[in-house]
């Protein structure tokens, strides 16, 4: 289905330096398990390359929203994924997008993505929309999964808002294989803009909201958690307003047991700079000055690092903190995750400390 984020420019390919190390976050399942993140020591660095893959279909999916997939040339496996994965699609002019997998298995030969048209976005689905055809050739980046599904839960419960619906669809799919308890809440404007109406109609456990015909009314989410069972773990996707509602909602919950995936960044970048990042294995130490990204700094310094969306929300360029204080920015980490400071965001992060010791 569709674009869950924006993103920047796509070039890990500085001239000079270290290998890069894979994103922590990698859609690895040794790495992640159960919603439970480990640091990646040993990916080899082709793991954070690109593919070159052939759009092989585009079907509609419902008003303004299709179906892209995409495959290799000659159809031979491409790296597994698992529900909640996004893959990023780089464009012809060198914009990357993160979109969200409809499906999701350990061994794939297809991704297949949703993309909503919006006139009002940066390009990126303004290009899918009018611009793409089956046929074209596309580089891509291998799934990485900042929204794993616990499926061990004793129940799942999924709420889902327009477009939002691409990685809460693949998720159902997967506890419906595995014969887990899930209840589903879908949110759109109207019927018209729902994607796989048809066939989420068939489950008992899918609940339907439809703006226009509620009389504008948005969907009560606070009214939903408040009966739903303390045991369950909660998912949802969906747009600012609808986030902003479930993690009010949700916030006297315990945090293993809420998840979000957020289309755009929550917080503002770090702007402030002056201050200095050590970097340990290349033996190097740098001055960030204020309006400059410590990623952007990196890369000037001709050293290679992941990175992708550069706004904070897809997790590519996560690095090891091994000493200092960061000033965390991003849309990845959990609050205990951001106390601890074991790792950050290197393109919107700063540093509450005088100096960062990384691990790049
Ligand atoms: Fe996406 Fe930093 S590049 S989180």
């Amino acid at each position: 289905m569709c674009r869950l984020w924006g993103g920047n420019a796509f070039a890990s390919s500085g001239a000079t330096g270290l290998a890069p190390r894979a994103s922590p976050r990698q859609n690895n399942p040794t790495l992640i398990a159960f919603g439970t993140k480990f640091l990646a020591e040993n990916i080899p660095p082709s793991d954070t390359g690109t593919m070159d893959l052939v759009l092989t279909c585009i079907r509609m999916a419902a008003r303004d929203t299709n179906l892209y997939s995409f495959a290799r040339a000659d159809r031979a496996p491409l790296p597994g994924a698992e529900p909640g994965a996004h893959i990023g699609v780089i464009l012809p002019n060198g914009i990357e997008r993160q979109y969200s997998l409809v499906h999701a298995a350990p061994q794939m030969t297809e991704y297949t993505v949703g993309v909503k048209r919006d006139a009002n976005s940066r390009g990126g689905s303004l290009f899918m929309h009018d611009q793409l055809r089956v046929g074209s050739t596309l580089k891509v980046v291998p799934p990485r999964n900042n929204f794993p599904l616990r499926e061990d839960a004793e129940h799942v419960v999924l709420l889902a808002g327009g477009i939002g619906i691409t990685p809460i669809y693949c998720m159902m799919k997967r506890l419906i294989e595995k014969g887990r308890s899930w209840e589903l809440y879908y949110s759109c404007r109207s019927r018209l803009d729902t994607a796989f109406l048809e066939e989420l109609s068939r489950f008992s456990q899918a609940h339907f909201h439809f703006d226009d015909e509620e009389a504008g009314r948005f969907l009560d989410v606070a009214g939903i958690v408040e009966k739903l069972p303390k045991n369950a773990h909660l998912y949802c996707c969906g747009p600012a307003p609808m986030l902003a509602a479930f993690e009010a909602a949700t916030a006297h919950w315990k945090p293993e047991q809420v998840h979000v995936e957020y289309f755009t960044p929550k917080f503002a970048a770090a702007q402030e700079g002056g201050f200095i990042v050590e970097l340990a294995r290349s033996k190097r130490e740098l001055t960030i000055p204020p309006g400059k990204s410590i990623l952007q700094c990196v890369r000037e310094a001709g050293i290679q690092v992941p990175h992708s969306c550069e706004e904070g929300v897809c997790g590519a360029c996560e690095t090891r903190v091994i000493s200092g204080q960061p000033d965390h920015r991003d849309t990845i980490l959990t609050e205990q995750e951001r106390k601890e400071s074991a790792t950050m965001m290197i393109c919107c992060s700063g540093s509450k400390s005088p100096r960062l010791v990384l691990d790049i």
